[in-house]
């Protein structure tokens, strides 16, 4: 496959063109960036992970019937994937209360809730990506009510799938953002990426972050977290 123009760069990552019409090829960046732009860095090594990560995760997804962007890892920190348009929401899916739903419910970092949290933000920078409800969706026209069905589905597959096989490596899945595509023949995929900077992920036993909090919240040990993560999903 060859790589052809840059359509995009974000924040974390860059798309680009291919000679096939059906595929972008992703490339992963070290940048780092946390509150929406306000504290930037790099992460060594964090590219390489991200992109093994993810592709090793949307391979076990696709097994268990959640259908993926994923098409072919291409080098370390380049994969080939099916192009799709971006459903502009961030859909976060939480176990535990962590972060802003911590902060906005007043709770403590840590409590289970009793029930799976499903959250909706507006993919937006200028505007903060704001969390929205259903009737925003759909008053807005940004996915019709049965892709949106479809997308809470999956996402709560997702969330079992990778709750189970996390556990097994010693990882409790507290919270991560999801984002899907629709390809041209209407189907909705999971598309953007899997891992440490989308993910919080806590050892099960000694709740140590392993994950981009540790770069947000200026822990230290950004790499070694990120590192830890590859080893124990992939072995390297
Ligand atoms: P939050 O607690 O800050 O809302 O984050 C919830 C989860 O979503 C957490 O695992 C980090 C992830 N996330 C992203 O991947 N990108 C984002 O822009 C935000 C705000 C959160």
């Amino acid at each position: 496959m060859e790589k052809k123009q840059q359509l995009y760069e974000g924040k974390a990552k860059k798309v680009f063109a291919t000679d096939k019409s059906e595929c972008f090829i992703i490339e992963y960046k070290d940048d780092a960036t946390a509150g929406n732009g306000a504290k930037r860095g790099s992460i060594a090594g964090k590219g390489e992970i991200n992109n093994r990560v993810s592709n090793h995760l949307m391979q076990l997804l696709e097994k268990q019937g959640v259908p993926t962007h994923y098409v072919k890892e291409l080098s370390a920190t380049e994969t080939a994937v099916k192009v799709v348009k971006i459903v502009p929401l961030e859909v976060i899916v939480r176990n535990i209360a962590a972060g802003s739903l911590a902060k906005r419910l007043g709770l403590e970092e840590g409590t289970p809730l009793k029930k799976t949290v499903l959250e909706y933000c507006y993919k937006d920078d200028a505007l903060g990506d704001p969390l929205v409800n259903e009737y925003h969706i759909a008053a807005m026209g940004w996915a019709s009510e049965a892709d949106l069905k479809v997308i809470a589905g999956y996402s709560f597959k997702i969330n079992e799938t990778l709750s189970a096989y996390l556990k097994d490596a010693g990882i409790q899945l507290i919270d991560f953002k999801l984002e899907f595509g629709k390809t041209p023949a209407g189907e909705i995929i999971l598309a953007d990426e899997i891992s440490p900077d989308t993910c919080r992920f806590w050892d099960i036993k000694t709740k140590e972050k392993l994950d981009k909090d540790r770069f947000r919240r200026d822990l230290g040990g950004v790499e070694d977290a990120y590192r830890e993560v590859l080893k124990r999903l992939l072995g390297e």
